[in-house]
């Protein structure tokens, strides 16, 4: 790393810090300890209005309205992440740079690019395909809860909740499932840098991360071309790259990005959702009593703690929302776990209630053009994770500290003690 680039970072930094001690709400979003719970502070960026602006020319918005507007309005574009921005050493001379799974991939690419290579893997992910996998899906989730069937305390998540969608989305890339020690070390590491580097510690551990998946994935697309044909999705993301269709570097983003994507956050769903119904003991009950609501439950999860808690989009234009004028090139940062929790929209907010009508209506998936082309598979996965896991384990109760992922954007516990009976 240069010099250069260490003062930047701390002046950035320092920046960033002076702004929240100043009591900027943007600043004081952006610089929160890292796996702490944004809620309260959420507040009160909604006090102070629909959209926020930071003493660093950031908007921001906790409004389910203005989110909406904002992610589906055809005037924002995708921004690459902060994660990437001090990143950009060559790997070993094959790429000219080191491949971000989000900056990289078609979720920060804008029309008319983003629809086409949307499509390249979108047929893996139609109801119609989700139905075709919903028989291994059942089937990963009875023999990974044969493994919980201890009588001892055990890590939820690492045992279960992580375990279901790696094996899951490994299927669909056509990933050998030997490697799942290293995909969960990366989810880890991807949660825990994506915000944006603060520090040179944190500068090394995401080069180390995109390096390591970089060189993964290239070596892996390289076999994969050897020996076209295949039926997963790494098999049908390189033979479009053979057909000009795709870039090198956006092939091993897009695969990168999926595999993260495919499990990092669903793993979220099925932690959080554990943790919501240990506090709220009569939704616990409710469930046990009617398994159904399992789909409820798991929108209820979603909106209640968004496992992607934000995401930001650039103005492309001169553009005014909720009254303000924006500059193009304004960056806006559209909170969606706090939409999720607008009183406008979702009364009593913060309660996680399975009678609530509206639940599937939050923003945890995004919306517009980028909204998650992994919702029907995460739903799917949570839905029967969480209904087989109580009716097997109906006694399973929290047993220790829980551990939140080291990050300010995902949200969700990593470290999770239960006792299943
Ligand atoms: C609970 C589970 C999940 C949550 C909360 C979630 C959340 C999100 C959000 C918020 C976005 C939009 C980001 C933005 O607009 O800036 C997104 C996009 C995306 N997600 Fe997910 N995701 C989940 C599961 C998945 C799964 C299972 C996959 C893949 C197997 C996946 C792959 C992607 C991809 C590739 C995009 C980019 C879509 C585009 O730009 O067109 N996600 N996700």
């Amino acid at each position: 790393m240069s010099v250069r680039h260490t003062l930047s970072l701390y002046r950035s930094r320092a920046r960033l810090m002076r702004s929240a001690a100043l009591g900027d709400p943007v600043a004081r979003i952006l610089a929160m300890p890292r796996g702490s719970a944004g809620y309260a502070r959420y507040e009160k960026v909604r006090a102070r209005g629909e959209l926020v602006r930071g003493r660093s020319g950031t908007y921001m918005t906790v409004s389910h309205r203005v989110c909406n507007e904002v992610l589906r309005s055809d005037a924002f574009g995708a921004v690459p992440t902060a994660a990437s921005k001090h990143v950009l050493t060559p790997t070993n001379g094959r790429l000219d740079r080191l491949v971000h799974p989000l900056d990289d991939s078609f979720a920060s690419v804008d029309p008319p690019e983003h629809p086409r290579l949307r499509k390249i893997v979108a047929p893996f992910f139609t109801p119609a395909a989700m139905r075709r996998l919903r028989g291994f899906v059942d089937e990963v989730i009875d023999d990974e809860l044969d493994r919980l069937d201890r009588p001892e305390r055990l890590d939820l998540i690492s045992e279960f909740a992580v375990r279901v969608p790696s094996r899951v989305i490994c299927e669909m890339l056509g990933l050998p499932p030997s490697d799942h020690e290293r995909f969960v070390r990366w989810g880890i590491e991807f949660g825990a840098t994506v915000d944006g580097a603060r520090t040179p510690g944190d500068l090394l551990r995401t080069r180390t991360l995109l390096t390591e998946m970089t060189e993964y994935f290239e070596d892996l697309c390289a076999v994969r071309a050897l020996s076209p044909g295949g039926a997963d999705m790494v098999s049908a993301m390189v033979a479009a790259t053979e057909a000009g269709e795709m870039t090198r570097r956006g092939l091993v983003a897009t695969c990168q990005a999926l595999l993260i994507g495919g499990f990092v956050t669903t793993a979220n769903i099925i932690g959080n959702g554990v943790v919501g119904l240990m506090q709220h003991p009569a939704q616990r009950d409710a469930l046990l009593a009617d398994p159904t609501l399992a789909a409820t439950l798991v929108e209820e999860v979603l909106r209640l703690e968004a496992p992607a808690q934000y995401s930001v989009r650039i103005a492309l234009r001169p553009v005014t929302v909720a009254g303000h004028s924006l500059e193009r090139g304004t960056p806006v940062v559209t909170l969606l776990a706090g939409a999720n929790r607008d009183p406008e929209v979702f009364p009593n907010p913060n309660a996680l209630d399975l009678s609530r009508p509206n639940s599937r209506d939050h923003l945890s998936f995004a919306a517009g053009i980028h909204y998650c082309i992994g919702a029907g598979l995460a739903r799917m996965e949570g839905e029967i994770a969480l209904k087989a896991l109580f009716a097997r384990f109906p006694d399973l109760r929290i047993e220790g500290k829980v551990a939140y992922c080291p990050s300010r954007v995902i949200r969700g516990p990593y470290v999770l003690p239960i006792r299943p009976r």
